[in-house]
């Protein structure tokens, strides 16, 4: 019998737990709402903000090794036997050749999206890569994993909402009314006061969309389903009115770091597909998880990732990559480049109210998800059982629901979006790695178990999937690391004083007298 730490929970009893009355949720959503689910989630800010950065890479006034990649740091000590090169580097910029990063993280993340699938399918509980790992490979890894996922869904959120905060005030301003700076900005900038007191619109529009998670999953869905083809037009409009005014010459040189410079932008473009996961959090919603969880998914991350590429190449092509490098041009590429371009203001006007429903679905369907992964943790008391309450009329989470439009919106009132983006893509990475381990696991333990969908290619897709994810977390910097460390090791702690005392196999442990050794 294996120690507490390392017990795995019966998928059946995962089933069967999921069935009982009180923390059964209601099953509302199709395959097309799912995909829409899956899009509202993956097309946030990032597009939006990321594509013109990643392009023209970061240059630091003074070189420090908290901010030299790892990869990096490995590539300096081999060939020169020292630091030097990985401290001056910042980070190179990939240029135009940001579209084909952004295609090889499509590629990264199709592999940990069919392993994704095949775990949603078969395991079609709440809780997403929390509850596959509880399954899989044992209830340390799991709490680790479920408390990585609060850095994607918490993290990225607060980066979101700071980002909509900005186009908002922005967008406000365009129409002649200025918010007061006091009001909209966040506390702290890069570490600095700003002497602002809060962001208002950045928690405000948290705590909006939480109201509407609480009335329920089929009002948020529809109301996802409309933002979503409110920004795929937007973004369909930003192309095609942005194709007539690329200049070609823009597009040289197309790689100015190379592979590098690649690998780097793909690194910090990660963030834009993240969501495409959060499809499985909805697995126990779903009308017919094992057919539509696996269709959401690649559904999601095929039409995303055409739409990024398009956007990538046009807007490299209208203004030379290092344009975007600070200021304006860098906080909001796209609408800058129309701007300069003097593109028609109705496209301007449409393109930025796209944007912000980009924001504001992906703050829902990820708000959505966190509330899920702890709904999960909960029920498996390795979190208090408030997480887990269902609300008696709306059949949702309620509590856990409100804690976490209070987790992501008060700090999206006091920071800025700074590096939430980098943290959240190590821990989605972390999340991506273990699930392909999950499904190595469970081929080789429970081979006869039905799978609604099976992945092609095993062990090969799994393992290429643990090689591009973990190929991108080594391509973060140092100070991302560090605060992902850090970040375990506070759940670390937690789990040992908490969940591990109160979960079900701590109780069956000590009756073993395993007790001790867990
Ligand atoms: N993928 C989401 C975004 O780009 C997090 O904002």
């Amino acid at each position: 019998m294996p120690s507490q730490l390392w017990q795995t929970k019966s998928i059946d009893k995962l089933i069967a737990d999921s069935e009982e009355p009180g923390h059964r949720l209601k099953k509302s959503l199709g395959p097309w709402s799912l995909t829409a689910l899956g899009i509202g989630a993956i097309i946030g800010s990032g597009i939006f903000v990321l594509t013109g950065t990643a392009a023209a890479g970061e240059h630091y006034a003074v070189p420090s090794l908290l901010h030299a990649q790892i990869l990096d740091i490995v590539t300096s000590l081999i060939q020169h036997g020292n630091l030097s090169t990985a401290m001056l580097h910042g980070r190179p910029p990939a240029g135009p050749s940001i579209a084909i990063s952004f295609i090889l993280v499509a590629i990264a993340c199709s592999f940990a999206g069919l392993c994704y699938a095949e775990l949603a399918s078969m395991i079609p509980i709440a809780g997403s890569a929390y509850t596959y790992s509880y399954a899989t490979l044992g209830e340390i890894v799991a709490w680790i994993i479920g408390w990585d996922l609060i850095l994607e869904y918490a993290v990225s959120n607060v980066a979101v909402a700071v980002g909509f905060s900005g186009y908002f005030t922005s967008l406000l301003a365009q129409v002649g009314i200025t918010l007061p700076q006091k009001l909209s900005e966040p506390i702290w900038q890069n570490g600095v006061r700003t002497g602002a007191w809060f962001n208002l619109p950045g928690f405000l529009v948290v705590m909006l969309l939480t109201v509407l998670l609480v009335r329920g999953v089929r009002e948020s869905a529809e109301t996802n389903n409309i933002m979503v083809i409110v920004k795929i037009g937007a973004i369909l409009i930003f192309i095609a009115a942005g194709a007539m005014l690329i200049h070609p010459a823009n597009w040289k040189p197309f790689a100015p770091s190379g592979f590098a410079g690649i690998v780097t932008g793909g690194a910090i473009v990660f963030f834009t597909y993240i969501g495409f996961d959060s499809v499985s959090t909805a697995s126990e919603e779903a009308i017919n998880p094992q057919r539509d969880i696996p269709f959401g998914i690649i559904a999601s991350l095929i039409v995303c990732s055409v739409l990024y590429v398009g956007v990538a190449v046009v807007l490299l092509g209208m203004m030379k990559y290092t344009t975007f490098l600070s200021g304006p041009a860098a906080d909001a590429p796209v609408a800058y480049a129309l701007r300069t371009l003097a593109a028609n203001r109705w496209v301007q006007f449409t393109v930025v109210v796209g944007a912000l429903m980009g924001m504001l679905s992906s703050l829902l369907v990820f708000q959505y998800g966190q509330t899920r992964i702890w709904f999960a943790m909960s029920r498996d008391r390795l979190l208090p059982g408030v997480f887990s309450k269902v609300h008696p009329r709306f059949k949702t989470p309620h509590w856990s629901s409100w804690i976490a439009g209070l987790v992501v919106g008060i700090p999206a009132g006091v920071v800025d979006i700074g590096s939430a983006a980098d943290l959240s893509n190590i821990g989605t990475l972390f999340a991506f790695v273990l699930v392909a381990l999950g499904v190595l696991m469970l081929r080789k333990r429970q081979p006869e178990r039905p799978r609604g969908f099976r992945v092609p290619f095993v062990p090969l897709f799994p393992i290429l999937a643990i090689v591009f994810c973990g190929g991108l977390m080594f391509a973060l910097p140092v100070i991302t690391w560090i605060r992902f460390l850090v970040w375990l090791a506070v759940g670390l702690v937690i789990y040992t004083l908490y969940g591990r005392r109160r979960s079900e196999f701590h109780a069956e442990a000590k009756a073993r007298g395993l007790g001790a050794q867990s």
